[in-house]
C-alpha cells in the first residue's frame, strides 16, 4: 500500500498580513486537506532554521506556505532587504511547494515589480511609477492613487489615496514612507467597478472564476474604493459579475500565464475611465479564511456543493500534487 501524501503547512507571525490567514485558519485549511484524503501537519517558523526543523520531525511531501518570507512581524508586510524567502529555501532543499515558483511570488508580493512583468507581456495595467525612486514631479496623470508597493488587505488605503493634485499627492507619497517605511506606488486612478478573479489549478484543469466586489453605497466615503476600514470586517461581498465577463478571464488568463503562476491566485482589477479593466495586483497566497475571504467567496458562487471551503481547498492540493507527479 502506498503512503497517503503528507501536505505540511508553514506559517508564523506573518501568517495574516503575508498569506492566508492567522492559526485559526491554517487549522482550517489543515482540516479541510484532511476531509480530501492528504495527511497534513502544520510548521511554525519564525526563520529557515525553524522551518527546517519542523520538516524533519516527520513526513513531508508537499509545502503549502502562508509566509513569502519569514518573519517575527504581524501588523504589516513590511519586506526587510534581508528577507529570506520561503520558496527559495525549499527550492534549495528541493521539496516541492503549492503555488507560484520562488521568482513568481518574489515579483508579486511587490505590485511595481507585478506591472512591469505584465506590461511587458502586453498585458493592461495602469499608468503606474514607483516613488522613490521616481520623484512625485515625474508624474504626469491626475487624479492618481496612492498606495504601500508591498502591502495587502487595504493597507495604507483611505479616501487620501485618490490625489487630485502635486500637492496631496506628495503628502500621500509621504506618508506611505513615514508610516510604511516603503515605496510609494503611484497609478492613474480606475474610477470604476471592482473585480477579482480566482485562478485555480492548471493547464486544462484551470478554472477561472470572476467575481465583482461589491459594498452598501452607505459604507462609501468620497471615492468608491476598498479602504483599510471596509476590510476583514464582512462589509465586502462578491456578486458574480453581470458585465465584463469575458474580458476579466481573458486579463486573469494573460497574466497567470505572463507571470506563470499555479494553483491558487487571486487577481484583484477594476475599470479605468475608459471602461477598461485594468490589473490592481496579483494575490500569490490569497486569503481563505472559510466564508470571509474572497477566494472561498467566488469558488462558492461557481460550485453549488454541500461544502465548498473543502473543495476549493481540495482543488489546489490536488492541482498542485498532480503538477509535481
Ligand atoms: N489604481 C487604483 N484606482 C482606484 N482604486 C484603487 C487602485 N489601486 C487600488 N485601489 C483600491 O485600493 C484597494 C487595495 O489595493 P490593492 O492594489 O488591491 O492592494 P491590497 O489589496 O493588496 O491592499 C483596491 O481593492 C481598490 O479598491
Ligand atoms: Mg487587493
Amino acid at each position: 500500500m502506498t503512503k497517503t501524501p503528507c501536505v505540511v503547512l508553514v506559517t508564523g507571525a506573518g501568517g495574516d498580513a503575508q498569506g492566508w490567514g492567522n492559526m485559526d485558519v491554517t487549522k482550517c485549511v489543515e482540516k479541510a486537506i484532511k476531509d480530501n484524503g492528504f495527511d497534513c501537519r502544520i510548521v511554525l517558523a519564525e526563520n529557515r532554521q525553524e522551518m527546517e526543523k519542523g520538516l524533519q520531525e516527520g513526513f513531508c511531501d508537499i509545502v503549502w506556505s502562508a509566509l513569502y518570507f519569514f518573519t517575527t512581524r504581524e501588523d504589516i508586510i513590511g519586506i526587510p532587504p534581508d528577507a529570506v524567502w520561503v520558496a527559495d529555501v525549499l527550492d534549495e532543499l528541493k521539496i516541492p511547494y503549492i503555488g507560484p515558483s520562488a521568482a513568481t511570488m518574489k515579483a508579486l508580493i511587490g505590485k511595481f515589480d507585478t506591472h512591469e512583468a505584465m506590461e511587458k507581456a502586453g498585458v493592461r495595467v495602469p499608468k503606474h511609477i514607483l516613488c522613490p525612486p521616481a520623484k512625485a514631479q515625474d508624474v504626469d496623470f491626475f487624479p492618481a492613487f496612492v498606495k504601500p508597493n508591498g502591502e495587502s488587505r487595504s493597507i495604507g488605503i483611505s479616501d487620501k489615496s485618490v490625489a487630485q493634485n502635486m500637492e496631496e499627492l506628495k503628502a500621500q507619497i509621504r506618508f506611505i514612507q513615514d508610516e510604511l517605511q516603503q515605496s510609494a506606488l503611484v497609478e492613474e486612478y480606475l474610477p470604476g467597478r471592482e473585480y477579482t478573479v480566482l485562478v485555480l489549478g492548471n493547464g486544462k484543469n484551470r478554472e477561472i472564476l470572476p467575481g465583482e466586489v461589491t459594498v452598501a453605497e452607505e459604507h462609501f466615503g468620497k471615492y468608491h474604493i476598498l479602504r483599510s476600514d471596509l476590510r476583514g470586517v464582512g462589509l465586502t461581498h462578491l456578486i458574480r459579475p453581470d458585465d465584463h465577463m469575458e474580458e476579466a478571464i481573458s486579463l486573469a488568463e494573460q497574466a497567470s500565464d505572463a507571470l506563470q503562476c499555479f494553483d491558487h491566485v487571486r487577481i484583484d482589477m477594476r475599470e479605468g475611465s475608459d471602461g477598461k479593466l485594468r490589473i490592481m495586483e496579483v494575490n500569490g497566497i490569497p486569503g481563505l479564511k472559510p466564508v470571509k475571504s474572497w477566494s472561498p467567496q467566488i469558488y462558492a458562487l461557481y460550485h453549488d456543493c454541500e461544502d465548498p471551503y473543502t473543495a476549493l481547498i481540495g482543488k489546489v492540493v490536488k492541482s498542485a500534487w498532480e503538477k509535481i507527479q
